[in-house]
């Protein structure tokens, strides 16, 4: 939270400002009612951060259309992500109190800008996390999340070196842009941003092309999984169980998951839903020959080829969740905001020359880190970065279509927007059984076959 203010500080005296092609700061349209709000002065529920571990269901304006390439889209899906935690916990910078969430949503198209020819009102559409222009250097070649035009944060460039594009619901560090976890929101560039939904792809699945299929799918082919490769996954959250799938559908010979504590449940979950998956708890590990307890990587080197280890380990965990108590403390303490835990145990883990793709986020700088087995055994450490939508939606939806893929595998309730604030505590908790969630508003069509029915907050 300190942080989170002193860097808002930053960025208002900084006032570089103005790289950017769209509005930015547009996270709730009660900011500035006149510029940003319906005029028909209408209302809608939004669920909205008020402070570490604190979010609530408001009543905010309807958004409306602000620039030329703008749609308004009804909501009629959305849900919440690993991604939202850490902005539940205060770990991304730059949030404000009633900045409205949500990075995944589909919905219908309610309203067109006056530039806007390829949606019209009706229409059934999912939007991309990032809100990407479609024309610099890396939207040209679809690495939308690093489209250079729709974010201006000045600290982002400062702390990272350059910007990544604009995300929804993600804080004034991607852009301040007003997110989906609410009845109606505003697409910026939405011929780029959203993707048609066929009549055959209903809510329950082309919703998660916004994110979780996407960051998947890139995390496995641009770490790269290659035929016969023994893959090792840290975290069985969504993105590790579609890690797991996919890198089967990209001919591992085997794949670990790795996780324990609240979330060891996942485990079990993921290997009912595919067998072959092998799991480690981390939290059950035996004790080990030297009388001290097994590690993760002694673990995964007696199960994997003799020693060698695995050929690739992939992150989908996140930095902020340190294991031992040194860098519990340190993060507490902002001796640094990331812990180096679960990327040692990759590092020293796979087998020499092995690769580590990091797709769990990290917001800046860890301690500790085993830079030395990294070099002398040459282990190619990746950064997937936040995922390119733009670069995969279209083929994830055609498998969609027709079967390859059916992201209802990690589906398993559906709740209310109503009672999005309570779907926050249940999934920071790991509550047993919530994997992946649907979120229903008023808009949304009863539930498709094989989707979950309607469940209560408890
Ligand atoms: N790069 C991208 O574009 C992108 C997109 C979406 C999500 N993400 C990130 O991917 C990560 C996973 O997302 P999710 O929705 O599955 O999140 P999630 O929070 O539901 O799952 C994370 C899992 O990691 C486990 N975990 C924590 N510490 C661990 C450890 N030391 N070893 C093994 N497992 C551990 C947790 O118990 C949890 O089950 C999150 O950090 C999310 O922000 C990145
Ligand atoms: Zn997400
Ligand atoms: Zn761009």
């Amino acid at each position: 939270m300190a942080t989170s203010r002193a860097a808002n500080i930053v960025e208002k005296v900084g006032g570089d400002r103005g790289q950017a092609t769209t509005a930015q700061d547009v996270s709730n349209p009660e900011k500035d009612p006149q510029q940003f709000a319906d005029p028909s002065g209408e209302m809608m529920k939004a669920l909205v951060w008020m402070g570490k571990n604190d979010v609530a269901i408001a009543q905010v304006p309807k958004p409306k259309i602000i620039e030329d390439s703008d749609v308004i889209v009804k909501v009629t899906g959305s849900t919440i992500c690993g991604s939202d935690l850490h902005l539940y916990h205060g770990t991304i910078l730059e949030l404000q109190k009633g900045d409205i969430l949500g990075h995944e949503f589909c919905g219908v198209v309610e309203s067109i800008g006056p530039s806007v020819t390829k949606y019209k009102p009706g229409d059934r559409v999912v939007a991309s996390f990032q809100i990407a222009c479609g024309e610099c250097t890396y939207c040209k070649q679809k690495l939308s999340s690093q489209c250079e035009r729709t974010n201006d944060s000045k600290l982002q460039n400062a702390l990272l070196g350059a910007r990544t594009a604009g995300f929804f619901g993600y804080s004034h560090f991607t852009g301040g842009f007003a997110g989906g976890q609410s009845e109606f929101v505003r697409v910026p560039y939405a011929e780029v941003n959203l993707l048609s939904l066929p009549d055959n792809v209903p809510d329950e699945k082309g919703l998660y092309l916004s994110d979780v299929l996407a960051t998947s799918w890139h995390c496995v082919v641009d770490t790269g999984v290659n035929k016969g490769d023994v893959v090792a996954i840290w975290g069985a959250g969504p993105i590790g169980q579609m890690c797991a799938e996919i890198s089967f559908m990209h001919g591992a010979s085997r794949v670990i998951v790795i996780d324990g504590g609240p979330a060891a449940w996942r485990l079990d979950f993921i290997k009912r839903r595919l067998p072959k998956v092998e799991t480690i708890d981390f939290s059950q590990l035996g004790t080990g020959d030297g009388g001290g307890r097994e590690s993760i990587t002694s673990t995964l080197k007696k199960m994997v080829n003799n020693g060698y280890g695995p050929d690739v380990a992939l992150e989908c965990a996140a930095g902020e969740y340190a294991k031992g108590w040194a860098h519990y403390f340190e993060i507490l303490l902002g001796a640094e905001t990331d812990t180096s835990e679960m990327l040692n145990e990759m590092i020293t883990s796979v087998r020499s020359f092995g690769r580590c793709g990091v797709t769990g986020v990290y917001s800046g700088f860890t301690n500790h880190f085993n830079i030395g087995a990294l070099m002398n055994r040459g282990i190619r450490l990746i950064g997937n970065g936040q995922a390119p939508v733009h670069k995969y939606w279209e083929h994830l939806l055609s498998m969609i279509q027709t079967g390859e893929l059916d992201p209802l595998h990690m589906v398993t309730h559906r709740f209310r927007l109503e009672d999005m604030d309570g779907v926050y505590r249940l999934f920071d908790a790991r509550r047993e059984g919530v994997q992946k969630v649907f979120i229903q508003t008023r808009f949304s069509k009863p539930p498709s076959q094989g989707s979950p029915p309607l469940s209560e907050v408890e």
